[in-house]
């Protein structure tokens, strides 16, 4: 069955569209961008130009015109008396296929193979045919993966048993599964916002309801908002990244860690902590991880080598008290049957040696960090460029709301980005945009340079209302 997106809720997904004349425009690339976030899927129907129109207050002209114009983008197809439904990206959108000719794609977070990853493999693959003498489905995971990831706990100061923890494809699956056990249809789920979106894909997919509490580069958690969310909407479950949040890279003050544990325990909510990034630490020393000192069961915590050492080996894991893991692979095999032995195998092999990849991560995401800061500093210097000492990215506060306006003219200059509303739970962040750190230096330096042309003229072109409404997205 094709899905349709109502008109209200493709008005909020839009959220300050009007950031360029003709008007219409403003409003079809907002339509595109939506198309290209995958946040409209292929063959969406779209709302009756009457509805959108009142939707929006515009006129029913200018969302004729709009459709028009993604008609003849080939972004969608209108069919008389059936409406328009959105299409397949065409190759001129896909960002992957066109990498080769020196596009640079800053959507994804993605920091390149630790280096010593091939030779790891090669040495893995020697014990092939121990590897294949193994049944090959386990939904739990191989028992030495769950040792030596019950060793990284210990080290880190958290006693952890095997038998807490499941290995998984990846923090993403990890997510999803908890999800699908912990939550029920309509139930509340406090997020922070901005957040990473494919997480909240998930607990949407579980049937819940997102609750935004802010965090800001600023002032890190917004604790008054997330202590009325906990006793105003009691939360089954709350997702948080306490340590290098993506997007913002903010990490929990101690103060921050204990409000949320407690405010947690007095509402009854599982406090779900997504540690991919946690260890990505450029300059800000170690500290002591937190939320070591919760209850059992009041917290899960979900890891992965994705960010340390690669995004391809699919490996994550979940560490739960040993009730919730046999729930967790009770309903795991509809979603899948286990993690491939070889990837387990090469992560067991790391897991001990973390250390030394984890220094060689921070001076790569350092040179990037340091590059990208400074070229904002030349080129865009009335952007506010927040100091971050770890994560994968800068979440940048520009000087009007026209995030997704220079996301769309950037991509046009071969730089691919996702704007700031992609990473917002209810709507907003058009004042912000997220740029990841993980690409090479130079080609942070020439997305900047890039991006700064785009925002001279993004600028040029935005109706005097969307450069000088301040605040009216926030
Ligand atoms: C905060 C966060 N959680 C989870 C994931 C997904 O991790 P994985 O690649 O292990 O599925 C990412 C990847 O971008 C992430 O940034």
């Amino acid at each position: 069955m094709d899905s349709r997106i109502s008109a209200r809720a493709l008005s909020a997904a839009l959220g300050g569209w009007r950031t360029k004349e003709p008007v219409y425009e403003a409003l079809a690339d907002g339509i595109r961008l939506l198309c290209l976030d995958n946040r409209l899927a292929p063959r969406t129907a779209l709302p009756a130009e009457r509805e959108l129109a009142g939707a929006l207050a515009a006129s029913r002209s200018t969302v004729a015109a709009a459709y028009r114009s993604l008609r003849d983008s080939g972004h969608i197809s209108s069919l008389r008396g059936s409406g328009s439904v959105t299409l397949p990206l065409g190759r001129h959108d896909l960002g992957r296929a066109a990498a080769a000719d020196g596009t640079i794609d800053l959507q994804q977070a993605s920091p390149p193979a630790w280096p010593g990853l091939a030779g790891v493999m090669g040495d893995v693959a020697q014990s092939a045919s121990t590897l294949v003498a193994r049944v090959g489905y386990d939904v739990l995971g191989r028992i030495e993966l769950r040792e030596a990831i019950a060793r990284h706990y210990e080290r880190r100061g958290i006693p952890t048993r095997p038998d807490e923890v499941l290995v998984t494809t990846g923090a993403q699956s990890a997510i999803h599964l908890v999800a699908s056990v912990l939550l029920g249809r309509g139930d509340r789920v406090l997020v922070e916002t901005p957040t990473y979106p494919h997480a909240v894909d998930a607990l949407r997919r579980a049937g819940s309801r997102p609750v935004g509490v802010p965090v800001t580069t600023e002032d890190g958690w917004d604790l008054d908002r997330a202590e009325q969310a906990f006793a105003r909407t009691l939360p089954v479950m709350a997702y948080l990244m306490p340590d290098f949040h993506n997007p913002t890279g903010r990490s929990m003050t101690p103060e921050e860690r204990d409000l949320f544990l407690l405010a947690g325990e007095r509402a009854g909510s599982v406090l779900v902590l997504d540690e991919t990034t946690s260890e990505l630490d450029i300059d800000r020393g170690a500290v002591a991880p937190g939320f070591a000192t919760a209850e059992p069961g009041t917290v899960v915590r979900v890891g992965s080598m994705g960010k340390t050492v690669w995004g391809g080996l699919r490996v994550g894991w979940v560490r739960a008290e040993g009730d919730l893991i046999r729930r967790l692979v009770a309903a795991r095999p509809a979603q899948d049957l286990g993690t491939p032995e070889f990837e387990q195998a090469v992560v067991t092999r790391l897991l001990d040696d973390l250390d030394g990849i984890l220094a060689q991560r921070s001076s790569l995401l350092r040179s990037g960090r340091d590059a990208l800061v400074s070229a904002l500093a030349e080129h865009l210097p009335e952007w506010r460029v927040p100091a971050v000492n770890g994560g994968v990215s800068l979440w940048i506060e520009l000087n009007a709301p026209l995030s997704s306006a220079v996301v769309i003219d950037v991509r046009s200059r071969g730089v691919l980005l996702s704007a700031g509303p992609r990473f917002s739970v209810e709507g907003g962040h058009e004042r912000h945009l997220r740029v990841p750190f993980t690409a090479p230096p130079e080609e942070l330096v020439r997305a900047v340079r890039e991006l700064a042309q785009s925002w001279r003229s993004v600028r040029a072109g935005a109706p005097a209302t969307a450069v000088d409404r301040v605040g009216a997205v926030v």
